[in-house]
């Protein structure tokens, strides 16, 4: 599938999820998650540690016309409690033959909750909304997320949402704080979230 085959801003939002409002960004929102993204707490596990607020809040609000990158902001109320975000790419294979087969068939997911209303099933919740787009919505064939091996709130996050531990990386992921640290990858193909949602 070439990229503008893609939907963007498949579906209708804003939806529910739990206790929860998902709605496509806006300047609010945004802002409202810039207040707590380059919190400690929050970049302590993160690959891209801490951003400037403005390229973040440019490329959220330039999702809303781009068809590789889906993000989502978390309502608890008329507080903003958390973000999800999907990324389109190509599959990992032979770049010749039909290009239909592995070009943007894939993507990477991740979630972000502001610190204070961890451990409430947010995050848990986005991660299920976002299978469901990509797989549901955007027909992609294989969500993938990453992770430090010792973000355990992040893996058991990835557990509940049905994904497979499918690649464990022994000290191939490097923390500038820790030094060389173990990764992991989890996985789920299209076939085993059509399984979990018969
Ligand atoms: C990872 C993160 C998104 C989880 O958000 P959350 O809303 O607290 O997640 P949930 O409440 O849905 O689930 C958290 C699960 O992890 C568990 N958990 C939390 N800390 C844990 C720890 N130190 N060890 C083991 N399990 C832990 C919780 O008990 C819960 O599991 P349970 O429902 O079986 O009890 C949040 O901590 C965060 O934003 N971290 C910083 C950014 C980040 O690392 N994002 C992931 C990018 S890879």
């Amino acid at each position: 599938m070439l990229p503008h085959e893609l939907p963007v801003s498949p579906g209708e939002w804003p939806r529910s999820a739990g206790s929860l409002t998902l709605s496509l960004p806006d300047p609010e929102g945004v802002d409202a998650v810039l207040r707590w993204r380059n919190d400690p707490e929050v970049t302590e596990w993160l690959i891209q540690t801490r951003i400037n607020p403005e390229s973040l809040k440019k490329e959220w609000l330039s999702s809303l016309t781009n068809p590789l990158q889906h993000v989502v902001i978390a309502w608890l109320g008329d507080e903003v409690v958390a973000s999800g975000s999907l990324w389109i790419v190509d599959g990992m294979g032979q770049s010749h033959g039909d290009p239909e087969a592995y070009s943007n068939r894939e993507a990477d997911i991740d979630d972000l909750v502001d610190p204070r209303r961890r451990g409430r099933g947010f995050a848990s919740q986005i991660a299920g909304v976002m299978l469901g787009l990509a797989f549901d919505e955007v027909h992609l064939r294989r969500v993938t997320a990453g992770c430090f091996a010792d973000n355990h709130a992040s893996r058991r996050v990835l557990e509940k949402s049905g994904m497979r531990l499918e690649q464990y990386g022994v000290r191939d992921s490097w923390h500038a704080d820790h030094g060389w640290l173990d990764g992991c990858t989890y996985a789920m193909l299209a076939e085993e979230w059509a399984s979990l949602n018969l």
